[in-house]
């Protein structure tokens, strides 16, 4: 039995979506900025798609660009404004400890730029406090970017009080929602956000393909030189296959949404319960009360988490120590330091994201399977306590 956890790294792509895809490969060759009718096939097959992403997430189609996944879409939003009002003289921007590597890296390389960066503070329990937006915000400050869910974590920040306090001092905000669209209900004018990031692999969509949604009249320089497509935004002969996966794996989340997030709450619940109940010296990292439904962070005291991950996995279990992009390193997770953990606390979390494919009978199997490896790794381990 192979089990997967680990579907905040990505999800496999839904069968209709791959269906829709060959199809588009197939038929919709077209370049969709072309005016003959080959043209315009795939430039209404696109159309659909943005209708189908701009319902996902409570936007206009007119407000969707698409853009290569998250990362673009995260740096678009950020490199766009900032470029976009330096002339205004707002050169601050403020973001927060546990954003993913786009964000963070986006703004490590505005600041050798001459931007301004603040980097919130988080409470243990991984949220960002209004209160040190609130003082940390200035008269030149011109974007916030404070992720919706985390992917580590999956907590929930508050985004629409959040925008308020950004907003009250003249600030645009972007999110990162790449976490959090498909899963749980996601509207961007509801959350107040200027610009909002999505990614279609997190979401049972072909990888390489997302969004940023720019609420209608938000300024943003494109950082790419080229053509003129997506109404002057992002230059490159549209992705048709990609956008048209999208498109339907967006309308596919969006009508599964409300029972998938209640069967994947109650299989992260009994996961949770279980493994805290079954290995002793275990916890749970991160506020448990604002959470996305499928993620769980759990610690094991005296484990080296790679080492756990390593063992499961030869058990056929996949989950993973944080984010995908940094594994392979043995540093332990910002976000986990972040919110304050230690470095021995933030080495032995194992991040559990589950989906669609999973079980009860699985999440029993892991819990069943857990203290035996756990106890052996204990055993051997040289690793001190937090
Ligand atoms: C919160 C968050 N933002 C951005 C990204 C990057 O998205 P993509 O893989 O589409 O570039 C990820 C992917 O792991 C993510 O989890």
């Amino acid at each position: 039995m192979r089990i997967y956890l680990d579907h905040n790294a990505t999800t496999p792509v839904d069968p209709a979506v791959a269906d829709a895809m060959m199809r588009a490969l197939q038929d919709l060759f077209g370049n969709a900025s072309s005016v003959h009718y080959y043209g315009q096939q795939a430039k209404a097959a696109i159309d659909d798609a943005r209708s189908a992403v701009a319902a996902l997430i409570g936007a206009e189609p007119s407000e969707i660009v698409f853009t290569s996944g998250g990362t673009e879409a995260d740096n678009f939003a950020i490199r766009g404004v900032a470029e976009a009002l330096e002339v205004t003289g707002r050169r601050h921007l403020i973001t927060c400890g546990i954003e993913h590597e786009a964000v963070l890296n986006t703004f490590k390389a505005l600041a050798k730029r001459g931007w301004r960066t603040t980097v919130l503070p988080l409470d243990s329990g991984g949220i960002v406090s209004p209160n040190a937006l609130r003082d940390a915000m200035t008269d030149d400050t011109a974007l916030v970017s404070v992720m919706h869910a985390n992917n580590e974590i999956g907590t929930i920040q508050p985004i629409a009080e959040l925008t308020a306090i950004a907003k009250a001092r003249g600030a645009l905000f972007h999110t990162d929602a790449v976490q959090s669209a498909g899963k749980i209900p996601v509207n961007a004018r509801a959350l107040g956000v200027d610009l909002l990031a999505i990614s279609a692999h997190k979401f049972y969509g072909p990888k390489g393909i997302g969004a940023l949604w720019a609420k209608r009249g938000v300024r943003l320089s494109p950082f790419l030189a080229g053509g003129k497509q997506e109404r002057n935004r992002r230059a490159g002969t549209e992705n048709v296959p990609g956008a048209i996966g999208m498109g339907v794996a967006a309308a596919q989340a969006a009508s599964k949404m409300s029972g998938e997030a209640t069967r994947l709450a109650a299989l992260r619940d009994r996961l949770e319960t279980g493994v805290l109940a079954a290995v002793p010296n275990t916890d749970v990292n991160g506020s448990r009360a604002s959470r996305v439904p499928n993620t769980t962070n759990i610690s094991f005291e005296r484990i080296e988490a790679e080492s756990l991950l390593i063992a499961l996995d030869l058990e056929g279990v996949a989950v993973s120590t944080g984010s995908a992009c940094s594994s392979g390193t043995l540093e332990p997770s910002h976000v986990l330091k972040a919110m304050g953990l230690s470095s021995h606390r933030a080495q032995n979390s194992i991040r559990f994201s589950l989906g669609a494919s999973n079980t009860e009978q699985q999440i029993d199997h892991v819990i069943s399977i857990l203290p035996k490896i756990v106890t052996k790794l204990r055993s051997l381990s040289t690793v001190g306590t937090r």
